[in-house]
């Protein structure tokens, strides 16, 4: 079974062939950060128009890596939300479109659901349940994962997600973006315990970042001789901690038998560390996935369509793309 996958919901124009829902057989992520660096964050219409150039190179490319032609594949995926309505049009309406001249049934797959997938792409024994902590630019929620298919929603952001906060601090400090590789970076140069800043909803699984990009704020402004690398250090410190006492009250809810990260925000060095110290003190394993599954790609979107496919069956050509589709 050889699924095409296509994932064009935000910056990144991806596609990915991926054999029986779990091997890999190619994975190409154009991202377009350094079209958007200037703006200082994704400005949806140039993400369209991007996408509108990149995703016929970037199919031939995932094609071209697997060894593989249009004949070769038996269903053609794309994500089809949540995200931007018009990059995710370009995936899913070439998607539709292979589909159709290749008789092949085409998949529409659910971002979150993609991203949760992830893990059983290098692990396919992971014990459940898992604790998720799915956390990017757009996302930050707490997921309960049974088995395939069988997810709860134990928590999740009430404003901004996580690396919203880290672009936004980046941004106001003058680091650029994205904020988190930098401010991750600056941070090993600072001290986490400089500044108290606050960890917001302490005691519940639902979590808020925009209190403490406010506060930075308002710091920075009262103390313009700061040392930028403590404001960093003490920003992400804060930031970190609120999302492993999440994960804690969520893998315990739960009784997790492992702790799982996802999204762009599994990056960050700081968050790694204590996720894999927490897993360690509770007993639980811990599945860090490399950052080339955690970020954007099309090769979680191809295996979740494998998934869905067997347990759903193809979706009709008439479906459309939903920005604002929910997990479950
Ligand atoms: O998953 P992703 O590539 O795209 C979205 O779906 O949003 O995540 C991008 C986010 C950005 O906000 C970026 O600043 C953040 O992930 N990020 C990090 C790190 N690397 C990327 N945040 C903190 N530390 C990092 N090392
Ligand atoms: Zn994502």
């Amino acid at each position: 079974m050889l699924i095409l996958g296509i994932e064009t919901s935000c910056d990144e124009t991806a596609a990915a062939v991926v054999e029986d829902g779990r091997v890999v057989r190619s994975s190409v992520v154009s991202s377009q950060v350094d079209l958007h660096a200037q703006y200082g964050g994704v400005v949806p219409e140039v993400a369209s128009r991007a996408h509108v150039d990149l995703i016929v190179p970037v199919i031939a490319d995932a094609l071209g890596e697997a060894g593989v032609t249009l004949g070769d594949l038996d269903a053609v995926a794309a994500c089809h939300g949540p995200g931007l309505a018009g990059a995710l049009l370009v995936g899913v309406s070439a998607a539709k479109a292979l589909a159709l001249v290749g008789a092949l049934p085409y998949v529409g797959v659910n971002h979150l659901e993609g991203h949760l997938h992830a893990g059983w792409l290098e692990h396919p024994d992971l014990a459940t349940p898992l604790a998720v902590l799915l956390v990017s630019g757009g996302h930050t929620m707490l997921v309960e994962v049974l088995a395939p298919g069988e997810y709860r929603v134990l928590g999740q952001t009430v404003d901004d997600a996580a690396g919203e906060a880290f672009d936004k601090v980046a941004r106001f400090l003058g680091l650029g973006y994205p904020g988190g590789p930098v401010i991750d970076r600056l941070a090993r140069e600072g001290d986490p315990r400089a500044i108290r800043f606050p960890r917001a909803m302490a005691g519940e699984i639902d979590c808020s970042f925009s209190g403490i990009k406010t506060a930075v704020v308002q710091y920075v402004r009262a103390h313009p001789e700061v040392v930028v690398a403590d404001v960093a250090a003490s920003f992400q410190e804060a930031v970190v901690d609120q999302l492993v006492e999440k994960l804690t009250l969520a893998a315990a809810q739960v009784g997790a038998a492992t702790l799982v990260l996802g999204g762009g925000v599994a990056a960050n060095s700081r968050l790694r560390e204590r996720v894999a110290g927490l897993a360690e003190a509770t007993g639980r394993a811990a599945f860090l996935p490399p950052l080339a599954l955690c970020t954007d790609n099309a090769a979680m979107i191809a295996a979740t369509a494998a998934f869905r496919l067997a347990v759903d069956g193809p979706t009709p050509l008439d479906a459309g793309v939903d920005p604002g589709l929910g997990l479950v």
